[in-house]
């Protein structure tokens, strides 16, 4: 599968009167897992929304493979990068089999044209996110949990070679986050799959991305490994939090526990 590059330069964008992004650059580096970390409201979301096109720069381009995205067409650009948005809106009593269905549309022709390959597609995204049981529920009737599994499986079942996902973990109990996590390095392992993905979990973020990018204030403020960049210095930088990094037992990645106002940094 032909890797994708994906890159934003020199974006300026945001939202009325306000830019949120400044002349930010950003490079996704193809075939690996990247994570983006970063305060409430610093512009993650917004970086997202910009790179796939929801959102449009008021100066600068996204480049997708030497094309610029805002003159690429809706269909070409969806059959190669998948959103899952930070809150996405599912049309009221849809079931979640018709929602994971909508993954397919991308790869329609203008007549339609149903085949076997849209049907195991979103055999194997039901499959894969463990929502299959839910196949005929309405979306508006499940759990905030069952429901995050359900828009994964629809960003799956788009089958892409880029995936940007905005926080896919929230709502999810501690063991489905791990799974949905080894479920998206499964997908980059074994088809190659570009992920970028906005976590708040930084230990999680730093135990699965190749390439760890925290921003601040809507620019990159520091990009590199997990090592270089999930430092003491960073977290007290764009966290304004205090905090100790030791070594997580069982990836050697970095790991970083809190201080918090009731110890100091040299209780033990
Ligand atoms: N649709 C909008 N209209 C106006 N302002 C917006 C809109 N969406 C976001 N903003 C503003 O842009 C800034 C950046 O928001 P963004 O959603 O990118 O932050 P974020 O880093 O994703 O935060 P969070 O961690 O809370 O999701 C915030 O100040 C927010 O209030
Ligand atoms: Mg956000």
């Amino acid at each position: 599968m032909s890797k994708l590059r994906l890159a934003a330069e020199d974006i300026t964008a945001g939202y009325g009167e306000s830019d949120i992004l400044e002349k930010l650059n950003f490079e996704v580096p193809a075939g690996k897992v990247t994570a983006i970390v970063g305060a409430n409201a610093c512009g993650k979301s917004t970086l997202l929304r910009t790179l796939s096109r929801l959102l449009t720069p008021r100066s600068g381009r996204v480049m997708l493979d030497g094309k610029a995205i805002h003159k690429m067409p809706t269909k070409a650009l969806a059959r190669r990068l998948g959103l899952l948005p930070q809150s996405p809106l599912a049309p009221e009593g849809i079931t979640v089999a018709d929602l994971v269905s909508r993954g397919r549309h991308p790869h329609q022709g203008t007549f339609g044209g149903w085949t076997k390959a849209d049907d195991e597609a979103i055999a194997t995204a039901l499959e894969t996110t463990k929502t299959d049981t839910l196949a005929d529920r309405a979306v508006d009737e499940l759990s905030g949990g069952q429901r995050q599994r359900v828009w994964i499986a629809m960003v799956l079942a788009q089958q892409t070679d880029m995936l940007l996902l905005d926080e896919p973990t929230t709502f999810l109990d501690i063991s489905h986050q791990v799974e949905v996590l080894d479920l998206l390095t499964d997908l980059n392992r074994k088809n190659n799959t570009t992920i970028v993905m906005v976590l708040h979990d930084l230990n999680l973020a730093a135990r699965y991305a190749d390439h760890l990018v925290a921003m601040r204030a809507g620019k990159l403020h520091i990009a590199g490994s997990p090592e270089e960049v999930l430092t003491e210095a960073m977290v007290r930088d764009v966290f304004a939090l205090e905090s100790r990094i030791i070594s997580d037992p069982v990836s050697g990645r970095p790991m970083m526990v809190p201080i918090g106002r009731h110890y100091s940094n040299s209780d033990r």
